[in-house]
């Protein structure tokens, strides 16, 4: 993850690029509920304020305000719940969201936001990948997101600063050793 941007903006065909590709992750059922909305301008400047999360950035990351593009990956239940009604897929009661043991359309949208945070990397990019935690529905709204769609945090997109470097919890914890989550025959 990228907590220091430089604030050039990306060019608008790279981040039309970048989310084609990146929304062709695996879906349940092909059921293509995961979608991008991108902030840049206005929008972005509200996403910062009405989120709290310009405040929380500005004291701790501030390089993180930088970026010139904000990505809200968002996930439509209705897209799985009308798919998991037709013939094929029938018969589980997976046409109430209510029902669904793991939320697909949430994991979807994190496979979607995974290759997009690839992507950014491998285009030499930087991305971070954080929470919304306060104000999430009144900014949809705002947005015109409708009032079933889902928010699935936020990724901040652009090019590195310079003197980016290794941020966040990864600089004071160590990674677990593969024997602790890795499982083989029994837990
Ligand atoms: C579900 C999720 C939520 C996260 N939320 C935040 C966040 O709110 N703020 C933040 O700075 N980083 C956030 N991160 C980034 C993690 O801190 C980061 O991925 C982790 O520490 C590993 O670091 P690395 O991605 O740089 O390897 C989040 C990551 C995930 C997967």
């Amino acid at each position: 993850m990228t907590r220091r941007f430089d604030p050039a903006p990306l060019a608008t065909e790279l981040v039309d690029e970048l989310l084609d590709l990146a929304r062709r992750a695996p879906s349940a059922g092909f059921s293509q509920g995961a979608h991008f909305l991108t902030l840049e301008g206005e929008s972005l400047r509200q996403f910062w304020e009405l989120t709290g999360a310009g405040e929380w950035f500005s004291k701790r990351q501030p390089g993180v305000l930088a970026a010139p593009l904000i990505v809200l990956p968002l996930a439509d239940p209705s897209a799985y719940t009308a798919r998991f009604t037709e013939r094929d897929k029938a018969g589980h009661g997976l046409e109430v969201a209510a029902n669904w043991e793991v939320p697909f359309w949430l994991t979807d949208t994190a496979m979607a936001v995974q290759n997009l945070l690839l992507l950014a990397d491998e285009r030499g990019l930087g991305a971070l990948y954080f929470g919304i935690f306060r104000n999430a529905r009144q900014l949809l709204d705002t947005l015109g997101v409708p009032a079933h769609v889902l928010q699935v945090g936020a990724v901040a997109l652009g090019h590195r600063a310079a003197d980016d470097g290794p941020s966040g919890s990864p600089v004071t914890r160590r990674r677990r050793p593969p024997a602790d989550v890795i499982h083989h025959h029994h837990w």
